[in-house]
């Protein structure tokens, strides 16, 4: 490694003979498992608090939308936001942050939408912002202020259509303008925003130069991934709900189709996505945490490496490659990130392991032993 980049990669006799080898610095790893550093490419960083009151009450059998109709939800958590100060989110981000990396992850991506008005909004994408700059991993900026029509929008005539203006006409435009994202997403479902509705903010997103990602198809079948694949989208996340056509759509196009099966573990859902018919039809399959206080309050790739085993049925080395080239991939990154690769950034997890089939085997065990970012190690086991 060099310069926080990948300066060579091979055997070690053929690494140790090169001229520049001799004054490097020599890490020992001792035979443990190294991996490209996880790219967890869907995350929504940002919020104030848990929500553990509704974990109780999903486990005695209320859904995820008896939850959100009864201002539970999305909302509850945009309640808790526009209440806490940007240095309590800041706080707790950066805390999350550190876990990111104890587990192997060296970039995410982060979602706005919890804030769902411009002053909240604008302050989430500030902090994605200040903590790309002031902490290691590389955060990737999304603009998701169409998660959910907000409260105050809600029950006027016109109301939500209201909203949808609000992002079209000044939310977008302001966050393109002062680069604070780099994607826009919609939570195109039932309860959240129509087809109708959410391809107009992907094209306003996509008109000023902000490449569209879709939360798709996770409770009902709403024709979000069609519309994504038609936009370019970079891609198409969640999937449950996916029909025969979507699948082949998405096997026809570069639309990275994201599986988060966190949140299916989460709100006990006995019906993932369906990722060997993505994966068999030729579909470019992702894996991500959705690290998120509704649905999948996990911050571990690790784990979601297990669910994609045994409940989505990938192999380990899908999965792995889903979690990481894939990934970065969707992120537009691939040129620097996802792979160990001579010239790409120096991101690394090594893990305690002897076989990188454990890695998932291990189910919410966390194996990493080392992650390394542009070079520096930001984690060690046992170090604080
Ligand atoms: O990815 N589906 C929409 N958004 C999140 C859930 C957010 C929440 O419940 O707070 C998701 O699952
Ligand atoms: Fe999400």
């Amino acid at each position: 490694m060099r310069d926080g980049r990948i300066a060579a990669v091979g055997a070690r006799s053929k690494v140790e003979a090169l001229p520049e080898a001799g004054p490097a610095e020599k890490l020992d790893v001792e035979g443990r498992v190294i991996l490209p550093g996880f790219v967890d490419s869907h995350t929504h960083l940002i919020h104030a608090a848990s929500r553990a009151e509704e974990y109780e009450l999903k486990i005695a059998g209320a859904s995820y939308e008896e939850i959100a109709n009864k201002g539970g939800g999305i909302l509850n958590s945009v309640k808790k936001l526009r209440a806490a100060t940007a240095a309590a989110l800041k706080a707790r981000a950066s805390a999350a942050l550190r876990e990111f990396a104890a587990y192997g992850t060296t970039t995410i991506e982060a979602k706005s939408g919890y804030g769902l008005d411009v002053t909240s909004e604008l302050k989430i994408l500030g902090l994605h912002q200040e903590l790309d700059r002031e902490q290691p991993l590389d955060i990737v900026s999304t603009f998701l202020g169409a998660h959910v029509v907000p409260a105050e929008y809600r029950h006027t005539p016109g109301g939500p259509q209201r909203y949808v203006g609000l992002l079209v006409n000044r939310l977008i435009p302001e966050v393109a303008e002062r680069k604070l994202a780099e994607f826009c997403d919609v939570f195109c479902d039932r309860g959240a925003f129509s087809l109708a509705q959410s391809e107009q903010v992907l094209e306003a997103g996509a008109s000023h130069g902000l490449a569209p990602r879709v939360h798709a198809e996770q409770l009902s079948r709403t024709g979000a991934t069609q519309l994504g694949v038609g936009l370019g989208a970079a891609s198409c996340d969640h999937l449950e709900q996916v029909k025969t056509a979507d699948i082949r759509a998405l096997a026809k196009s570069k639309t990275v189709a994201t599986l988060l099966p966190g949140c299916d573990f989460h709100l006990g859902l006995k019906e993932y996505a369906p990722a060997r018919a993505l994966i068999d039809a030729g579909a470019i399959v992702g894996l991500a945490t959705d690290y998120n206080p509704g649905t999948s309050p996990t911050l571990s790739m690790p784990m979601v490496l297990s669910l994609a085993c045994t409940q989505l049925r990938m192999t380990p080395a899908e999965a792995i490659t889903a979690a990481t080239v894939n990934a970065a991939y969707s992120l537009r990154r691939e040129k620097e990130i996802g792979a160990i690769e001579t010239g790409k950034l120096a991101d690394l997890g090594v893990f305690e392991v002897e076989d990188y089939r454990e890695i998932p085997y291990y189910f919410g065990v966390n194996k990493c032993w080392m992650t390394i970012k542009k070079g520096e190690i930001v984690y060690r086991r046992g170090a604080r």
